[in-house]
């Protein structure tokens, strides 16, 4: 519990502990508004069955007499109105607390939330390489709507309880102390025992079921991600018995967790009852006369009905509260973990940073990598030289380390041994300058569910998007044609990843993204591979002739492709084997050949 508060505190900001602590005070007179009711009932109970008793003393009697109250009919009929002002006053109070108590919890979950996925957004892509999606889905969604609802809401409340019970058990002690004493030890032996038993248990569901959060969105994604080649295989029966056992899981523990919780009242009342009956039987058996039980039975009436929903919904509260922290682990962890000064700091204040130029060169020193939790050496001490508006083609063997290296020169991951420079600097140095001179299409273009429009200027708000440039970048890819044959033109959505589109179509797209920002140098990871000849050469030669100084950096399966490279660089194995043009390469490399003459080539 302590450790939740911990880690609760570390990741709240500075601002909110300051509401924080305003709602403990609000939440401290609300506690003893509710108390003060329950005492002004008893009272008013009181009055009505004997007004005279509040008559009979004399320094009220002298004040009620003076603002003109001076028989029990009167009193009754201002004693309501008061108790009525009092009610409204305390109720009103108490709508306004819950939704100040409200608006806090859930502005605290969008905030947790945004900066959650904002860390996500910003954290080293070998982090994602690491992280299955449906965690981080699951801690972005699930998790903080949890640790809002069902772990501060549980807090806050334990809390406000735990006043009113205090307040309530200070007031049965000034009445009637003894008794209050035993009904003390019952309801508190009962519940105490009742939680020991279910303690341990209610923490391991909780811990499988926040595991079955993830397995379920990772087995609808994968699922439903993979639909095209689940149907054309059948195995749609695979996913959905993937699916069912872990929502069985999870329902199970969620089963367990309710039954827990709702049972914390009869099982206490139960016990209290029982002992309740047992003490007035004993105070019966040793001959004590009905006037002495009286009390007992009615203190025990006022603790059952008064005490004990109080104490029911701390309970309830700390088992929500066993069951839901987990919820904090990971955002916490991840919170500080990916906090930005745990960050290369260039990740960060990406707006801010200037473009670097390439005036010069680009430079590969050394560089050794291997990716995390694999031992695996993928390059091996590969230095290279990439001229300054040189077009340069990677061609190798599939595995071989292609992609890798671009994403070592994309920044995207950092070499363990060695570096990337660009001019004699480290691109570690600006990795955000050096960025915004790239452009670059991957292996596998990503398309999200809007226009072809959105696409192309892809992550800018619709008044920063340029038409013209759209229209230049969607020109070179070869896309103009397509386009203008569509009925909706740019506006046309692409569905889900692209889905509406052809392969070559979608490249295509992921082509005039990349240029649209007219970027110094265009890095190409395969981004040709499903046009077809045709398409390949104009898409090659309409970017040959924007070239200008530009730098290029292909690679490609296909040579054709790489024909007019000015430099071509064979890895094999995490080594540069062999450089050259292309014509050059064919006279002196065997392993050229071998890659030109191997039977996939066209
Ligand atoms: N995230 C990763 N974790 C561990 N190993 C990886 C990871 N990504 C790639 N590899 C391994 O690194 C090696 C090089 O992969 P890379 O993607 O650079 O090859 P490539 O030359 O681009 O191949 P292709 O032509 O098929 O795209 C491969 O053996 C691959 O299995
Ligand atoms: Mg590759």
């Amino acid at each position: 519990m302590l450790t939740l508060l911990k880690k609760l505190n570390e990741i709240l900001l500075p601002g909110d502990k300051g509401k924080l602590i305003m709602l403990f005070f609000l939440m401290f007179v609300a506690a003893i508004l509710e108390v003060v009711g329950i005492g002004m009932i008893l009272t008013f109970i009181s009055i009505v069955s004997d007004p005279s008793k509040l008559l009979n003393i004399p320094w009220l009697a002298s004040i009620l007499t003076n603002i003109g109250i001076d028989n029990s009919r009167d009193m009754l009929i201002y004693g309501s109105i008061l108790l009525i002002a009092i009610f409204i006053f305390k109720n009103v109070y108490l709508i306004i607390f819950y939704s100040i108590q409200s608006h806090f919890i859930y502005n605290r979950f969008s905030s947790i939330a945004t900066r959650l996925f904002e860390r996500y957004m910003n954290t080293p892509y070998v982090f994602h390489l690491k992280n299955n999606t449906a965690r981080l889905i699951r801690n972005i969604t699930v998790e903080t709507t949890l640790l809002g609802h069902n772990v501060m809401l549980p807090i806050l409340a334990i809390i406000m309880d735990t006043i009113m019970i205090i307040s309530i058990v200070i007031f049965l002690l000034v009445v009637e102390p003894l008794n209050t004493m035993i009904v003390l030890i019952i309801i508190g032996g009962a519940s105490g025992m009742f939680l020991r038993l279910i303690r341990a248990r209610i923490h391991s569901y909780g811990a499988q079921s926040q595991e079955e959060r993830a397995v379920m969105i990772q087995g609808v994604n994968e699922g439903l991600g993979g639909i095209k080649e689940i149907m054309v295989q059948n195995r749609q029966p695979w996913f959905v018995k993937w699916f069912q056992s872990s929502v069985q899981n999870f329902s199970k523990a969620e089963t367990y967790k309710e039954i827990f919780r709702l049972s914390s009242k009869p099982v206490i009342e139960t016990v209290a009852v029982t002992g309740m009956l047992l003490i007035a039987l004993v105070l019966i058996w040793q001959g004590r006369g009905v006037e002495s039980i009286i009390p007992v039975l009615t203190l025990f009436g006022v603790a059952t009905f008064k005490l004990m929903p109080s104490l029911d919904k701390v309970i309830g509260n700390y088992n929500l509260l066993r069951y839901y922290g987990y919820a904090l682990g990971p955002i916490h962890d991840d919170l500080i973990n990916l906090s930005p000064q745990n960050q290369n700091s260039q990740q960060n204040s990406i707006v801010d940073k200037q473009k670097i130029g390439l005036h010069d060169r680009i430079e590969l020193e050394e560089i050794s990598y291997s990716y995390p939790e694999s031992s695996k050496m993928v390059l091996h001490d590969l230095s290279l030289t990439i001229k300054r508006g040189a077009a340069v083609g990677f061609v190798g063997a599939s595995g071989s380390g292609k992609t890798t290296i671009v994403d070592l020169i994309l920044g995207l991951l950092e070499c363990d041994k060695g570096t990337v420079k660009v001019d004699g600097q480290d691109i570690k140095n600006n990795l955000p300058g050096w960025q915004k001179n790239i452009g670059y299409i991957p292996q596998f273009i990503f398309l999200s569910d809007n226009t072809i429009r959105n696409n192309i200027a892809f992550g800018l708000d619709k008044d920063e998007i340029n038409e013209e440039k759209v229209w230049s970048a969607a020109k070179m890819a070869q896309l103009e044609e397509f386009i203008e044959s569509l009925p909706d033109g740019l506006d046309t959505m692409v569905g889900e990843r692209g889905m509406r589109l052809s392969g070559g179509q979608r490249q295509r797209i992921g082509i005039a993204r990349a240029l649209y920002h007219n970027p110094e140098v265009l890095i190409m990871d395969e981004a040709t591979s499903s046009l077809d000849n045709r398409t390949e050469r104009y898409v090659i030669e309409s970017i040959e002739r924007l070239k200008k100084d530009r730098t290029i950096i292909i690679v490609a399966h296909r040579l054709t492709t790489v024909k007019n490279c000015d430099t071509l660089f064979i890895i094999k194995n995490g080594r540069v084997v062999d450089t050259g043009n292309y014509q050059e390469l064919l006279k002196k490399s065997n392993e050229f050949n071998f890659l030109v003459h191997s039977p996939k080539e066209n």
